[in-house]
């Protein structure tokens, strides 16, 4: 069997080969057929199928390993590590589950989760999932108005929330930042569960708020059946960000996300049951959902949940885990890559490693200097893979359980199965040959797994994904790339307002919503830069309302981005300009701002309204590096 006759299978016979893959999950009812895709570019993936997502990453392995490490929860900000095995990780999704059931949660309704990383936030999703209830869960790192926004949208019935998370040993306290993000939310939950971690002081409020610990007492013994649910029947929302400041709620299916999680840790990862699985990602982000959680399960393997940072202790934590848990199948982020080189080196000789397979990379470029450093160091495959929020495991990869294919650097590989991709003229729409440069798009259907639709907006789906390469109903991915002779693609960064600061996914326009909140903000714009340790950084460029109080306006903005969309937002630097280039029409030219700010040549600015704006912003530029 070759990648190439596979992947075209995939493609010319999605119901044969998917109706195989199929059969790596439990099915309670067959479904009844594997594609229906009479609605483009809607695909309804094993409809009729009656399948659980909690049922096959916990239930399922009870009769085989009940006695093995399902969940290994390591904290190093409070020194806590505890492995579940599979009976005591379906324990605490019962007592969970029985605790939403208690409160109201039923089959359909919204539990947003707002958690750190800890035993509980994959209690409360694998709980959810038991009960066909849909998790929305959002980074711990997002603050007020982030919250605000998606609770608004997911109408959640019930917020799970514990009261604090911790970074490099210090308590982030959640509760306050969600107690506004309610109060500045329209729809009002009914209910909050609270993990007490007796990290910080906070308030209860009556009637709202509930204390798990006293609530999971008094469901101790609680079993819940398992909700069979339909394959398409929603799993959950997942926030990202795009073009406009409104957040997208991603929305996937239960059965198609399944069957490709599983099929995903054949013909990528290559994990095998009873191995351990560590990914260094967080709940809160695509490849936490897919890989800490619902893949590594699903295929029996345990799962290490680590809270805190590469470098807490030591900067071998994550090598000491890898040797003390035996684990085979690593997942992070080229950003904790670099992090790490800068450490002394000989944590990485210091530990046993020979358990691990392969270090699997995604969510940003994987630049040759870091690939090789990283390799050399632990002297194992590094496999960069390339996906997004909305494809919810890899487009593109090296399909290790196929064939031995080799590897090129720069390059996250070949499509997966199922991927139909093109390379397409980003003016004429015609799919490009070998080393053009377009923008990556994927032919329709899109294969099990990825998103169905926006939540609550099936017109926001096809015209934001669907309708943007004139002539054509095609799936753009919003990046632009390249594919050589031999199919590999090569990624060469987002054609939209997209950025990507240390692996995290955010919007420019977001960013410029809390920054024009401000009282002394006129205009603003936000780009993203190359940044050497975060792949990019964001810089803003404000006009003041008023020039004469300017003295603290960037330490203010970036205050006004910490408290309403969260530190991770935080521009590296505001920049008080007094014009913005502008194109006749009005339209901000921020390719030419990113040119001046990354100190490059601006190219054309013929089109620009006043010519001598940007050398203006370059003067305030080098300025501020001097002094
Ligand atoms: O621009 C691409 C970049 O990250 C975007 C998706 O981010 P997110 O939705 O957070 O999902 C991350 C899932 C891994 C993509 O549109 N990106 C992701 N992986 C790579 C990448 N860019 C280059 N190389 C990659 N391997």
């Amino acid at each position: 069997m070759s990648y190439k006759s596979e992947h075209e299978r995939s493609i010319q016979d999605p119901d044969s080969f998917w109706g195989e893959q199929a059969r790596l999950i439990h099915w309670e009812k067959p479904f009844n057929e594997v594609l229906n895709y009479s609605n483009p570019p809607f695909a309804k993936w094993f409809e009729g199928g009656l399948t659980n997502l909690c049922y096959n990453a916990v239930d399922r392995h009870l009769k085989d390993r009940a006695d093995q490490a399902a969940l290994i929860a390591v904290s190093t900000e409070t020194n806590q590590e505890k492995a579940y095995t599979f009976k005591e990780l379906y324990e605490e999704v019962n007592r969970m589950a029985a605790i939403y059931q208690a409160n109201g949660v039923k089959k359909g309704d919204r539990v947003l989760i707002y958690m750190p990383m800890i035993a509980e936030a994959s209690f409360a999703m694998l709980a959810c999932a038991r009960i066909g209830a849909i998790h929305s869960v959002v980074f711990g790192g997002f603050a007020s108005h982030s919250l605000a926004s998606r609770i608004d949208d997911a109408k959640p019935k019930m917020i799970v929330t514990a009261e604090a998370g911790s970074r490099a040993g210090k308590p982030v306290p959640y509760k306050p930042l969600l107690d506004e993000g309610i109060a500045l939310a329209s729809f009002k939950p009914e209910k909050v569960l609270i993990v007490n971690r007796g990290l910080t002081e906070f308030t209860m409020v009556a009637g709202r708020d509930v204390d798990y610990a006293t609530e999971r007492q008094k469901h101790l013994n609680d079993i819940v059946p398992v909700e069979w649910v339909d394959a398409t029947h929603i799993s959950y929302i997942l926030y990202t960000s795009g073009t406009t400041g409104k957040p997208k709620g991603v929305q996937r299916d239960t059965g198609g996300y399944a069957v490709a999680l599983a099929a995903s840790m054949k013909h990528i990862f290559c994990g095998n049951p009873g191995e351990t699985m560590f990914c260094t990602s967080d709940i809160g982000w695509v490849v936490g959902h897919s890989y800490i959680i619902y893949a590594p399960l699903i295929n029996g393997m345990a799962t290490i949940l680590y809270e805190g940072t590469p470098l807490r202790p030591d900067a071998g934590i994550w090598w000491e885990l890898v040797e003390k848990y035996k684990v085979s199948v690593m997942f992070s982020a080229p950003t904790a890559v670099r992090v790490l080189k800068k450490q002394d080196p000989a944590f990485l000789t210091k530990y046993d490693l020979s358990s691990l397979r392969a270090l699997f990379l995604a969510g940003e470029p994987l630049d040759e200097p870091t690939a090789t450093w990283i390799h050399d160091a632990i002297k194992k495959p590094i496999v960069d893979n390339y996906w997004q929020t909305e494809t919810g495991w890899p487009m593109l990869a090296i399909q290790r359980g196929v064939e031995v294919m080799p590897h090129k650097f720069g390059s996250p590989g070949v499509p997966s199965f199922g991927y139909n991709m093109k390379l397409l003229d980003d003016a004429t729409s015609e799919e490009l040959g070998p080393d053009k440069k377009g923008v990556i798009a994927i032919e329709g259907p899109l294969p099990p797994g990825c998103m169905q639709t926006v939540w609550g907006d099936d017109k926001r789906f096809v015209s934001t994904y669907w309708e943007t390469i004139p002539g054509k109903t095609i799936y753009s991915t919003f990046d632009w790339g390249i594919k050589d002779k031999d199919g590999y693609f090569f990624i060469l960064g987002r054609t939209d307002d997209v950025i990507n600061v240390a692996g995290h996914r955010l919007g420019t326009r977001e960013i410029e919503e809390s920054i024009s909140s401000h009282p002394n903000v006129s205009e603003v714009a936000v780009v993203g830069i190359e940044d050497k340790l975060k792949g990019q950084a964001a810089i803003a460029f404000v006009i003041p309302r008023n020039s004469d109080s300017i003295a603290n306006l960037e330490a203010e903005c970036m205050k006004t981005v910490d408290s309403q969309l969260g530190p991770i937002a935080r521009p590296g630097r505001v920049y008080v300009v007094n014009a913005l280039p502008k194109t006749r029409s009005g339209k901000i030219v921020r390719r030419a701002l990113q040119a001046v700010a990354e100190g490059r040549d601006p190219g054309d600015i013929s089109t620009m309204e006043d010519q001598t704006v940007l050398a203006q912003i370059k003067d305030i530029i080098d300025s501020t590096a001097k002094a």
